[in-house]
Protein backbone atom coordinates (compact mmCIF):
# COMPACT_ATOMS: atom_id res chain seq x y z
CA UNK A 1 0.00 0.00 0.00
CA UNK A 2 3.13 2.52 -0.89
CA UNK A 3 0.71 4.18 -3.07
CA UNK A 4 -2.12 4.56 -0.69
CA UNK A 5 -3.75 7.94 -0.89
CA UNK A 6 -3.02 9.77 2.68
CA UNK A 7 -6.55 10.89 3.33
CA UNK A 8 -6.22 11.05 7.20
CA UNK A 9 -2.99 12.22 8.03
CA UNK A 10 -1.87 14.77 10.26
CA UNK A 11 -4.37 12.75 13.16
CA UNK A 12 -3.60 13.93 17.09
CA UNK A 13 -4.51 11.03 18.45
CA UNK A 14 -3.16 7.42 17.09
CA UNK A 15 -4.05 3.84 18.19
CA UNK A 16 -2.35 0.91 17.07
CA UNK A 17 -2.74 -2.73 17.10
CA UNK A 18 -2.67 -6.22 15.53
CA UNK A 19 -6.08 -6.83 15.30
CA UNK A 20 -8.70 -3.96 14.28
CA UNK A 21 -12.31 -3.45 14.88
CA UNK A 22 -13.56 -4.97 12.05
CA UNK A 23 -12.86 -7.91 9.27
CA UNK A 24 -13.82 -8.40 6.09
CA UNK A 25 -14.69 -11.35 3.92
CA UNK A 26 -15.11 -11.34 0.14
CA UNK A 27 -18.86 -12.69 -0.43
CA UNK A 28 -21.12 -13.78 -3.25
CA UNK A 29 -20.44 -11.13 -6.09
CA UNK A 30 -17.37 -9.95 -4.80
CA UNK A 31 -19.18 -7.70 -1.84
CA UNK A 32 -17.16 -7.41 0.96
CA UNK A 33 -18.76 -8.62 4.17
CA UNK A 34 -17.73 -7.07 7.30
CA UNK A 35 -17.43 -8.11 11.05
CA UNK A 36 -16.40 -7.36 14.57
CA UNK A 37 -13.50 -8.03 15.78
CA UNK A 38 -13.06 -10.51 18.90
CA UNK A 39 -10.89 -10.76 21.81
CA UNK A 40 -10.60 -8.46 24.57
CA UNK A 41 -8.64 -5.69 23.01
CA UNK A 42 -10.98 -4.68 20.49
CA UNK A 43 -13.87 -4.62 23.16
CA UNK A 44 -11.95 -2.03 25.18
CA UNK A 45 -10.92 -0.18 22.05
CA UNK A 46 -14.18 -0.18 20.29
CA UNK A 47 -15.56 2.55 22.58
CA UNK A 48 -13.09 5.02 22.17
CA UNK A 49 -14.33 6.37 18.43
CA UNK A 50 -17.17 8.80 20.27
CA UNK A 51 -14.55 10.27 22.48
CA UNK A 52 -11.43 11.24 20.42
CA UNK A 53 -11.56 11.63 16.58
CA UNK A 54 -8.68 9.21 16.87
CA UNK A 55 -7.27 6.87 14.01
CA UNK A 56 -6.72 3.32 14.37
CA UNK A 57 -3.92 1.98 12.65
CA UNK A 58 -4.34 -2.09 12.49
CA UNK A 59 -2.86 -4.89 9.87
CA UNK A 60 -4.75 -6.70 7.12
CA UNK A 61 -5.84 -10.05 9.01
CA UNK A 62 -7.42 -12.00 6.11
CA UNK A 63 -7.89 -11.90 2.40
CA UNK A 64 -10.67 -9.90 2.40
CA UNK A 65 -8.73 -7.59 4.47
CA UNK A 66 -6.04 -7.23 2.33
CA UNK A 67 -9.08 -6.96 -0.26
CA UNK A 68 -10.59 -4.11 1.30
CA UNK A 69 -7.36 -2.03 1.81
CA UNK A 70 -6.84 -2.61 -2.17
CA UNK A 71 -10.17 -1.26 -2.72
CA UNK A 72 -10.04 1.59 -0.19
CA UNK A 73 -6.30 2.88 -0.32
CA UNK A 74 -6.43 1.47 3.75
CA UNK A 75 -8.39 3.87 5.27
CA UNK A 76 -11.81 2.05 5.92
CA UNK A 77 -15.60 3.09 5.26
CA UNK A 78 -16.68 4.66 8.73
CA UNK A 79 -19.91 3.23 7.86
CA UNK A 80 -18.24 -0.31 8.57
CA UNK A 81 -16.67 0.93 11.41
CA UNK A 82 -19.22 2.40 13.57
CA UNK A 83 -18.15 5.77 12.77
CA UNK A 84 -14.44 5.02 13.85
CA UNK A 85 -11.00 6.27 11.61
CA UNK A 86 -9.23 3.30 11.05
CA UNK A 87 -6.08 3.01 8.55
CA UNK A 88 -5.46 -0.71 7.58
CA UNK A 89 -1.98 -1.93 6.74
CA UNK A 90 -1.79 -4.51 3.99
CA UNK A 91 1.15 -6.37 4.94
CA UNK A 92 3.18 -9.05 2.90
CA UNK A 93 0.86 -12.24 3.89
CA UNK A 94 3.78 -14.48 4.69
CA UNK A 95 5.72 -11.25 6.89
CA UNK A 96 2.37 -10.99 9.06
CA UNK A 97 1.80 -15.19 9.01
CA UNK A 98 5.60 -15.54 10.40
CA UNK A 99 5.18 -12.23 12.74
CA UNK A 100 1.64 -13.47 14.12
CA UNK A 101 1.73 -16.87 14.07
CA UNK A 102 5.48 -17.76 14.55
CA UNK A 103 6.40 -14.90 17.07
CA UNK A 104 3.40 -12.87 18.76
CA UNK A 105 1.05 -16.09 19.24
CA UNK A 106 3.71 -18.74 19.37
CA UNK A 107 6.41 -17.06 21.41
CA UNK A 108 5.44 -14.04 22.92
CA UNK A 109 1.86 -15.08 23.92
CA UNK A 110 3.42 -18.42 25.34
CA UNK A 111 6.08 -17.02 27.56
CA UNK A 112 3.74 -14.35 29.36
CA UNK A 113 1.08 -17.17 29.45
CA UNK A 114 3.65 -19.89 30.88
CA UNK A 115 2.43 -22.26 28.26
CA UNK A 116 5.37 -23.77 27.30
CA UNK A 117 5.70 -27.66 27.77
CA UNK A 118 9.60 -27.02 28.97
CA UNK A 119 11.28 -30.42 28.03
CA UNK A 120 10.42 -29.92 24.91
CA UNK A 121 9.48 -26.58 24.30
CA UNK A 122 10.98 -24.16 23.39
CA UNK A 123 13.86 -24.39 21.11
CA UNK A 124 15.22 -21.12 19.32
CA UNK A 125 16.80 -22.35 16.08
CA UNK A 126 17.10 -20.73 12.29
CA UNK A 127 13.31 -21.36 11.93
CA UNK A 128 12.49 -18.79 15.23
CA UNK A 129 15.39 -16.27 13.59
CA UNK A 130 13.81 -16.20 10.42
CA UNK A 131 10.91 -15.54 11.95
CA UNK A 132 12.00 -12.66 14.34
CA UNK A 133 12.81 -10.76 11.04
CA UNK A 134 9.63 -11.26 10.17
CA UNK A 135 8.68 -9.88 13.33
CA UNK A 136 10.92 -6.61 12.72
CA UNK A 137 9.90 -6.23 9.58
CA UNK A 138 6.21 -6.44 10.28
CA UNK A 139 6.89 -3.79 13.36
CA UNK A 140 8.64 -1.26 11.59
CA UNK A 141 5.65 -1.53 8.86
CA UNK A 142 3.33 -0.11 11.76
CA UNK A 143 6.22 2.18 13.13
CA UNK A 144 6.03 3.65 9.42
CA UNK A 145 2.17 3.67 8.77
CA UNK A 146 1.87 5.72 12.14
CA UNK A 147 4.64 7.68 11.35
CA UNK A 148 3.03 8.58 8.17
CA UNK A 149 -0.25 9.52 10.15
CA UNK A 150 0.73 10.89 13.06
CA UNK A 151 0.50 15.12 13.07
CA UNK A 152 3.49 16.83 14.99
CA UNK A 153 3.58 16.03 18.47
CA UNK A 154 0.75 13.59 18.21
CA UNK A 155 -0.21 11.04 21.01
CA UNK A 156 0.48 7.55 19.93
CA UNK A 157 -0.83 4.57 21.61
CA UNK A 158 0.80 1.33 20.97
CA UNK A 159 -1.00 -1.62 21.92
CA UNK A 160 0.05 -5.31 23.12
CA UNK A 161 2.70 -7.73 22.11
CA UNK A 162 2.12 -7.66 18.48
CA UNK A 163 4.12 -4.62 18.42
CA UNK A 164 6.16 -4.46 20.90
CA UNK A 165 9.21 -2.73 18.52
CA UNK A 166 7.07 -0.25 17.38
CA UNK A 167 7.47 2.21 19.93
CA UNK A 168 11.19 2.60 19.68
CA UNK A 169 10.97 2.28 16.03
CA UNK A 170 8.68 5.00 16.50
CA UNK A 171 11.05 7.17 18.58
CA UNK A 172 13.31 6.70 15.67
CA UNK A 173 11.57 7.58 13.13
CA UNK A 174 9.34 10.57 14.80
CA UNK A 175 11.04 11.88 18.51
CA UNK A 176 8.58 14.65 18.44
CA UNK A 177 5.94 12.04 19.32
CA UNK A 178 4.34 11.14 22.63
CA UNK A 179 4.20 7.72 22.67
CA UNK A 180 2.61 4.87 25.15
CA UNK A 181 2.32 1.11 25.04
CA UNK A 182 -0.21 -0.95 26.86
CA UNK A 183 0.22 -4.53 27.04
CA UNK A 184 -3.77 -6.80 27.06
CA UNK A 185 -1.77 -9.99 28.39
CA UNK A 186 0.05 -11.09 31.28
CA UNK A 187 3.82 -10.26 31.90
CA UNK A 188 6.15 -12.96 32.34
CA UNK A 189 7.74 -13.21 35.68
CA UNK A 190 11.92 -12.96 35.29
CA UNK A 191 13.02 -16.56 35.12
CA UNK A 192 10.65 -17.51 33.03
CA UNK A 193 11.08 -14.27 30.49
CA UNK A 194 14.89 -15.19 30.35
CA UNK A 195 13.93 -18.49 28.16
CA UNK A 196 14.12 -16.27 25.18
CA UNK A 197 17.19 -15.99 23.24
CA UNK A 198 18.97 -12.68 25.23
CA UNK A 199 19.18 -10.38 22.47
CA UNK A 200 15.91 -10.93 21.73
CA UNK A 201 14.46 -10.48 25.49
CA UNK A 202 16.68 -6.88 25.22
CA UNK A 203 15.03 -5.76 21.78
CA UNK A 204 11.81 -6.75 23.29
CA UNK A 205 12.36 -4.56 26.61
CA UNK A 206 13.77 -1.81 24.78
CA UNK A 207 11.25 -2.03 21.93
CA UNK A 208 8.66 -1.50 25.13
CA UNK A 209 10.98 1.23 27.02
CA UNK A 210 10.87 3.22 23.49
CA UNK A 211 7.76 4.41 25.14
CA UNK A 212 7.07 7.42 27.51
CA UNK A 213 4.75 5.48 29.33
CA UNK A 214 4.41 1.07 29.45
CA UNK A 215 1.27 0.64 30.94
CA UNK A 216 -0.10 -2.67 32.29
CA UNK A 217 -3.66 -3.90 33.30
CA UNK A 218 -2.85 -4.92 36.49
CA UNK A 219 -0.16 -4.07 39.42
CA UNK A 220 1.04 -7.36 38.72
CA UNK A 221 1.88 -7.58 35.43
CA UNK A 222 3.32 -3.76 35.92
CA UNK A 223 5.44 -5.87 38.36
CA UNK A 224 6.80 -8.47 36.25
CA UNK A 225 7.75 -6.43 33.84
CA UNK A 226 9.78 -3.93 35.77
CA UNK A 227 11.47 -7.02 37.19
CA UNK A 228 12.65 -8.05 33.80
CA UNK A 229 13.91 -4.92 32.77
CA UNK A 230 15.91 -4.86 35.97
CA UNK A 231 17.40 -8.14 35.47
CA UNK A 232 18.43 -7.81 31.96
CA UNK A 233 18.57 -3.84 31.48
CA UNK A 234 19.46 -2.90 34.92
CA UNK A 235 16.39 -0.84 34.96
CA UNK A 236 13.22 1.05 32.97
CA UNK A 237 14.98 4.32 32.49
CA UNK A 238 13.13 7.45 32.01
CA UNK A 239 9.92 5.53 30.56
CA UNK A 240 6.94 5.53 33.01
CA UNK A 241 5.23 2.52 34.45
CA UNK A 242 1.19 3.04 34.93
CA UNK A 243 -1.88 0.19 35.53
CA UNK A 244 -5.26 0.82 34.10
CA UNK A 245 -7.83 -2.26 35.02
CA UNK A 246 -9.77 -2.19 32.06
CA UNK A 247 -13.52 -2.26 33.17
CA UNK A 248 -16.66 -3.89 30.89
CA UNK A 249 -18.99 -1.34 29.04
CA UNK A 250 -22.09 -1.48 31.12
CA UNK A 251 -24.17 0.88 29.01
CA UNK A 252 -23.55 -0.92 25.86
CA UNK A 253 -23.68 -4.34 27.76
CA UNK A 254 -26.96 -3.55 29.18
CA UNK A 255 -28.60 -1.73 25.91
CA UNK A 256 -27.21 -4.71 24.28
CA UNK A 257 -28.06 -7.44 25.87
CA UNK A 258 -31.95 -7.08 25.78
CA UNK A 259 -32.18 -6.76 21.96
CA UNK A 260 -34.65 -9.02 20.61
CA UNK A 261 -31.78 -11.30 19.16
CA UNK A 262 -30.92 -12.17 22.63
CA UNK A 263 -34.46 -12.67 23.60
CA UNK A 264 -34.28 -15.26 20.48
CA UNK A 265 -31.12 -16.70 21.36
CA UNK A 266 -32.24 -16.86 25.69
CA UNK A 267 -35.56 -18.94 24.14
CA UNK A 268 -32.93 -21.33 21.95
CA UNK A 269 -31.22 -21.91 25.07
CA UNK A 270 -33.53 -22.38 27.34
CA UNK A 271 -34.64 -25.44 25.16
CA UNK A 272 -31.46 -27.06 24.67
CA UNK A 273 -30.90 -26.96 28.43
CA UNK A 274 -34.65 -28.25 29.03
CA UNK A 275 -36.25 -28.90 32.67
CA UNK A 276 -37.45 -25.36 33.98
CA UNK A 277 -35.63 -26.18 37.48
CA UNK A 278 -32.13 -26.80 35.86
CA UNK A 279 -28.90 -25.00 36.84
CA UNK A 280 -27.21 -23.21 33.95
CA UNK A 281 -22.92 -22.75 34.57
CA UNK A 282 -21.85 -20.95 31.63
CA UNK A 283 -18.24 -20.32 30.00
CA UNK A 284 -17.27 -18.13 26.96
CA UNK A 285 -13.92 -18.02 25.80
CA UNK A 286 -12.19 -18.06 22.44
CA UNK A 287 -10.99 -21.52 22.23
CA UNK A 288 -7.35 -20.31 24.15
CA UNK A 289 -5.13 -22.88 25.21
CA UNK A 290 -4.59 -20.04 28.38
CA UNK A 291 -8.73 -19.94 29.05
CA UNK A 292 -8.16 -23.62 30.43
CA UNK A 293 -11.18 -25.30 29.36
CA UNK A 294 -10.54 -28.79 29.05
CA UNK A 295 -9.49 -28.71 32.81
CA UNK A 296 -12.69 -26.90 33.71
CA UNK A 297 -14.85 -29.77 31.76
CA UNK A 298 -12.59 -32.48 33.82
CA UNK A 299 -13.86 -30.33 36.96
CA UNK A 300 -17.16 -30.39 35.91
CA UNK A 301 -17.37 -33.57 35.12
CA UNK A 302 -15.88 -34.47 38.65
CA UNK A 303 -18.86 -32.43 40.22
CA UNK A 304 -21.02 -34.69 38.57
CA UNK A 305 -19.38 -37.91 39.52
CA UNK A 306 -18.45 -37.03 43.21
CA UNK A 307 -22.15 -35.40 44.02
CA UNK A 308 -24.39 -37.15 42.00
CA UNK A 309 -27.27 -35.21 43.06
CA UNK A 310 -26.41 -32.83 40.32
CA UNK A 311 -26.98 -35.55 37.64
CA UNK A 312 -30.05 -34.14 35.49
CA UNK A 313 -30.24 -30.78 37.77
CA UNK A 314 -27.42 -28.58 36.25
CA UNK A 315 -26.40 -28.01 33.14
CA UNK A 316 -23.19 -26.57 31.64
CA UNK A 317 -23.21 -24.29 28.72
CA UNK A 318 -19.83 -23.72 27.30
CA UNK A 319 -19.25 -21.83 24.16
CA UNK A 320 -15.52 -21.86 22.80
CA UNK A 321 -15.33 -20.15 20.05
CA UNK A 322 -12.55 -20.18 17.34
CA UNK A 323 -9.46 -18.68 17.68
CA UNK A 324 -5.84 -18.77 15.96
CA UNK A 325 -6.72 -22.13 14.36
CA UNK A 326 -3.74 -21.45 11.80
CA UNK A 327 -1.71 -23.29 15.04
CA UNK A 328 -1.56 -27.27 15.42
CA UNK A 329 -1.72 -26.89 19.19
CA UNK A 330 -4.85 -25.09 19.25
CA UNK A 331 -6.46 -27.09 16.59
CA UNK A 332 -6.03 -30.40 18.63
CA UNK A 333 -6.76 -28.21 22.11
CA UNK A 334 -10.25 -27.34 20.51
CA UNK A 335 -10.15 -31.15 18.95
CA UNK A 336 -9.51 -32.06 23.05
CA UNK A 337 -12.31 -29.70 24.07
CA UNK A 338 -15.02 -31.47 22.02
CA UNK A 339 -14.03 -35.40 22.85
CA UNK A 340 -14.13 -34.30 26.53
CA UNK A 341 -17.09 -32.60 26.09
CA UNK A 342 -18.71 -35.79 24.54
CA UNK A 343 -17.28 -37.88 27.18
CA UNK A 344 -19.20 -36.31 29.57
CA UNK A 345 -22.17 -36.65 27.39
CA UNK A 346 -21.89 -40.03 26.73
CA UNK A 347 -20.98 -41.19 30.34
CA UNK A 348 -23.97 -39.02 31.92
CA UNK A 349 -26.50 -37.92 29.31
CA UNK A 350 -29.88 -38.92 29.21
CA UNK A 351 -32.57 -39.04 26.46
CA UNK A 352 -33.90 -36.04 28.89
CA UNK A 353 -30.49 -34.54 29.86
CA UNK A 354 -27.44 -33.15 27.70
CA UNK A 355 -24.71 -32.47 30.56
CA UNK A 356 -23.02 -30.19 28.30
CA UNK A 357 -24.00 -28.01 26.03
CA UNK A 358 -21.13 -26.89 23.81
CA UNK A 359 -21.04 -24.37 20.96
CA UNK A 360 -18.37 -23.64 18.83
CA UNK A 361 -19.39 -21.11 16.36
CA UNK A 362 -19.00 -17.47 17.38
CA UNK A 363 -22.29 -15.75 18.47
CA UNK A 364 -21.99 -12.46 20.62
CA UNK A 365 -25.95 -12.61 20.89
CA UNK A 366 -25.42 -16.09 22.30
CA UNK A 367 -22.37 -15.07 24.63
CA UNK A 368 -24.96 -12.11 26.15
CA UNK A 369 -27.87 -14.69 26.28
CA UNK A 370 -25.99 -16.92 28.18
CA UNK A 371 -24.47 -14.60 30.28
CA UNK A 372 -28.34 -13.56 31.18
CA UNK A 373 -29.50 -16.78 32.45
CA UNK A 374 -26.39 -17.75 33.91
CA UNK A 375 -26.56 -19.50 37.74
CA UNK A 376 -22.82 -19.72 37.71
CA UNK A 377 -19.95 -18.39 35.56
CA UNK A 378 -16.50 -20.34 35.24
CA UNK A 379 -13.44 -18.52 34.46
CA UNK A 380 -10.61 -20.67 35.12
CA UNK A 381 -7.82 -19.08 32.53
CA UNK A 382 -4.40 -20.40 33.81
CA UNK A 383 -3.13 -16.50 33.60
CA UNK A 384 -4.95 -13.98 31.76
CA UNK A 385 -4.46 -10.76 31.86
CA UNK A 386 -7.92 -9.39 32.74
CA UNK A 387 -10.75 -11.53 31.03
CA UNK A 388 -13.58 -9.45 30.39
CA UNK A 389 -15.92 -12.60 30.58
CA UNK A 390 -15.91 -12.37 35.00
CA UNK A 391 -16.94 -8.48 34.07
CA UNK A 392 -19.42 -8.73 32.02
CA UNK A 393 -21.08 -11.17 33.51
CA UNK A 394 -22.55 -9.58 36.67
CA UNK A 395 -23.44 -6.88 34.53
CA UNK A 396 -25.67 -8.35 32.34
CA UNK A 397 -27.14 -11.07 34.41
CA UNK A 398 -31.13 -11.64 34.97
CA UNK A 399 -31.13 -13.07 38.55
CA UNK A 400 -27.05 -12.80 40.03
CA UNK A 401 -24.77 -14.96 39.06
CA UNK A 402 -22.12 -16.66 41.16
CA UNK A 403 -18.28 -16.47 39.69
CA UNK A 404 -15.97 -18.48 40.40
CA UNK A 405 -12.49 -17.11 39.08
CA UNK A 406 -9.45 -18.22 38.65
CA UNK A 407 -7.03 -16.21 40.92
CA UNK A 408 -4.70 -15.77 37.94
CA UNK A 409 -6.68 -13.81 36.09
CA UNK A 410 -6.21 -10.20 35.89
CA UNK A 411 -9.99 -9.40 36.90
CA UNK A 412 -9.21 -11.42 40.35
CA UNK A 413 -7.48 -8.36 41.44
CA UNK A 414 -10.66 -6.44 41.32
CA UNK A 415 -13.23 -8.76 41.88
CA UNK A 416 -11.46 -11.30 44.40
CA UNK A 417 -13.45 -10.87 47.29
CA UNK A 418 -16.81 -11.59 45.79
CA UNK A 419 -15.86 -14.38 43.76
CA UNK A 420 -15.60 -18.08 44.59
CA UNK A 421 -11.64 -17.81 44.08
CA UNK A 422 -10.03 -21.30 42.94
CA UNK A 423 -6.52 -22.60 41.74
CA UNK A 424 -6.56 -23.05 38.00
CA UNK A 425 -4.92 -26.16 38.06
CA UNK A 426 -7.01 -27.79 41.42
CA UNK A 427 -9.86 -30.18 39.26
CA UNK A 428 -10.90 -31.28 42.76
CA UNK A 429 -10.97 -27.63 44.26
CA UNK A 430 -13.05 -26.39 41.13
CA UNK A 431 -15.31 -28.97 40.92
CA UNK A 432 -16.20 -28.06 44.99
CA UNK A 433 -16.42 -24.13 43.89
CA UNK A 434 -19.03 -24.84 41.21
CA UNK A 435 -20.71 -27.04 44.21
CA UNK A 436 -20.68 -24.04 46.56
CA UNK A 437 -21.39 -21.70 43.69
CA UNK A 438 -24.27 -23.83 42.91
CA UNK A 439 -26.06 -23.84 46.15
CA UNK A 440 -24.85 -20.20 47.16
CA UNK A 441 -28.48 -18.77 48.29
CA UNK A 442 -29.91 -16.74 46.15
CA UNK A 443 -30.07 -13.34 48.63
CA UNK A 444 -26.44 -13.79 48.53
CA UNK A 445 -26.01 -14.66 45.45
CA UNK A 446 -27.52 -11.33 44.10
CA UNK A 447 -25.59 -9.17 46.71
CA UNK A 448 -22.50 -10.76 45.39
CA UNK A 449 -23.66 -9.99 42.02
CA UNK A 450 -24.55 -6.42 42.61
CA UNK A 451 -20.82 -5.99 44.22
CA UNK A 452 -19.29 -7.60 41.39
CA UNK A 453 -20.77 -5.16 38.42
CA UNK A 454 -19.98 -2.25 40.37
CA UNK A 455 -16.15 -3.80 40.59
CA UNK A 456 -16.31 -4.42 36.99
CA UNK A 457 -17.58 -1.23 35.63
CA UNK A 458 -15.67 0.94 37.65
CA UNK A 459 -13.14 2.25 34.90
CA UNK A 460 -15.50 1.71 31.59
CA UNK A 461 -13.08 1.57 28.29
CA UNK A 462 -13.68 5.08 27.17
CA UNK A 463 -12.69 6.44 30.40
CA UNK A 464 -9.57 3.50 30.80
CA UNK A 465 -8.61 5.21 27.03
CA UNK A 466 -8.57 8.68 27.95
CA UNK A 467 -7.14 8.27 31.23
CA UNK A 468 -3.89 6.54 29.74
CA UNK A 469 -3.82 9.29 27.29
CA UNK A 470 -3.99 11.96 30.20
CA UNK A 471 -1.34 10.57 31.77
CA UNK A 472 0.87 10.67 28.68
CA UNK A 473 0.18 14.18 28.10
CA UNK A 474 1.12 15.41 31.60
CA UNK A 475 4.53 13.90 31.37
C1 LIG B 1 -6.06 -11.27 23.41
C2 LIG B 1 -4.96 -10.32 22.97
C3 LIG B 1 -5.45 -9.42 21.85
C4 LIG B 1 -6.04 -10.26 20.74
C5 LIG B 1 -7.13 -11.17 21.28
C6 LIG B 1 -7.73 -12.09 20.21
O1 LIG B 1 -7.08 -10.57 24.03
O2 LIG B 1 -4.49 -9.55 24.05
O3 LIG B 1 -4.39 -8.64 21.36
O4 LIG B 1 -6.57 -9.45 19.72
O5 LIG B 1 -6.58 -11.97 22.29
O6 LIG B 1 -6.72 -12.85 19.60
P1 LIG B 1 -6.42 -12.74 18.04
O7 LIG B 1 -5.18 -13.52 17.83
O8 LIG B 1 -7.62 -13.36 17.39
O9 LIG B 1 -6.29 -11.30 17.70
Amino acid sequence: SDHAPQRHGGARVLVASNRGPVSYTVGENDALEVKRGGGGLVSGLSAIGPETDAVWVCAALSDGDREAVRRTGGALDPEDTGGQRVRMLGIDPDTHAAAYNGIANSVLWFVHHMLYQTPLEPAFGPEFRAQWAAFEAYNQAFAEGLAAEAAHGADVLVQDYHLVLVPGMLRELRPDLRIGHFSHTPWAPADYFRMLPDDVARQVLRGVLGADRAAFLTRRWADAFTACCDDLLGGTGATRIGVHGLGADADFLRERSHREDVDERMASLRGQIGGEDRKVVVRVDRTELSKNIVRGLHAYRLLLTDRPEWRGRVTHVAFAYPSRQDLAVYREYTAEVQRVADTINSEYGTPEWTPVVLHVKDDFARSLAAYRLADVALVNPIRDGMNLVAKEVPVVSDNGCALVLSREAGAYEELGEDALVVNPYDLGATAEALHEALTMPEDERAERTKRLAAAATSLPPAQWFLDQLEALRAI
